[in-house]
């Protein structure tokens, strides 16, 4: 991917994202206008509206054939992989945003004909900057990520939320709470991108969850690719890129290991 046009298109994504994390670092001056969507734990903000339209404007003034799909609906119907399309969660972690002003990340995913070839995972209030372009690695802050190696459930930490601990109607909770109890220890961010660049980094071994959009996944998944960390269905099958997935995201030989208990 090492041609012109992937050149242009990184540097103007690269910006774009500094100059939007400026917008949300600014807006913690000023009051927030906070909703909700589908119910009150469905938090959407003034800026994640803002941010995303930002994005549209920049992308459709410098590549007017491109798509984009986006969380707050303000880009394109997209129904087909074909092209270059742009997968944008202007805020990943709204919740945080709102509730702690850290721990949120700007998640921008760049498919060609449904290859994902640019990630972006931006932990705003950190300066965590996570990078990946396809066949060329992932880096954090510009240095290159290491490729990720086995590890046994039992030495290692997983990143999964409370949800689905408990009784729920997408899994087998039991199937999670034995995953549990057999891992080192468990973490929940709060932001799937940062907890899927956290499985590209090291940070945390694997990342299970239930519910996820394409803008969530999108840029976290090109990551994984580059550093060998496997990314899946909770069931083993393959993602589909424009449709709400389970996902289990982690190290090489664990992922088969977290299976064999989803699977019972
Ligand atoms: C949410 C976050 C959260 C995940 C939810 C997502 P949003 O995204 O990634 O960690 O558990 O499923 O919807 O709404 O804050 O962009
Ligand atoms: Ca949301
Ligand atoms: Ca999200
Ligand atoms: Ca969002």
């Amino acid at each position: 991917m090492k041609n012109e046009k992937w050149i242009t298109i990184e540097q103007a994504a690269k910006k774009w994202v500094l100059e939007a994390a400026k917008l949300l670092k600014d807006s913690f001056e000023n009051t927030l206008t906070i909703t909700y969507k589908s119910h009150i734990a469905d938090l959407v903000t003034d800026m994640d509206k803002k941010v995303e339209q930002f994005f549209i404007q920049k992308i459709q003034e410098s590549f007017p054939d491109h798509k984009v799909l986006g969380e707050e609906g303000y880009g394109d119907d997209v129904q087909s992989k074909s092209g270059v399309i742009w997968i944008i969660d202007p805020i990943d972690g709204t919740t945080n945003f709102v509730h702690q002003q850290s721990n949120f990340a700007i998640s921008i995913g760049i498919y060609e004909d449904g290859v994902g070839i640019l990630g972006i995972i931006f932990d705003v209030a950190s300066g965590d900057f996570f990078f990946a372009k396809k066949g060329e690695g992932a880096f954090l802050n510009d240095v290159k990520l290491p490729m990720l190696e086995n590890v046994a459930l039992s030495e290692a930490v997983i990143g999964v939320n409370a949800t689905w601990v408990g009784p729920n109607r997408r899994i087998n909770h039991e199937n999670v709470q034995s995953i549990v109890r057999k891992s080192r220890g468990t973490r929940s961010y709060g932001s799937a991108a940062i907890e899927l660049a956290y499985v590209a980094s090291g940070k945390i071994d694997a990342y299970l969850t239930m519910r996820l959009s394409p803008w969530d996944f999108a840029a976290g998944i090109i990551l994984l690719n580059e550093v060998g960390g496997i990314a899946t269905n909770a069931d083993g099958k393959p993602i589909r890129l424009l449709e709400q997935n389970s996902i289990l995201a982690s190290k090489p030989g664990l992922h088969g290991e977290m299976l064999d208990h989803l699977l019972k």
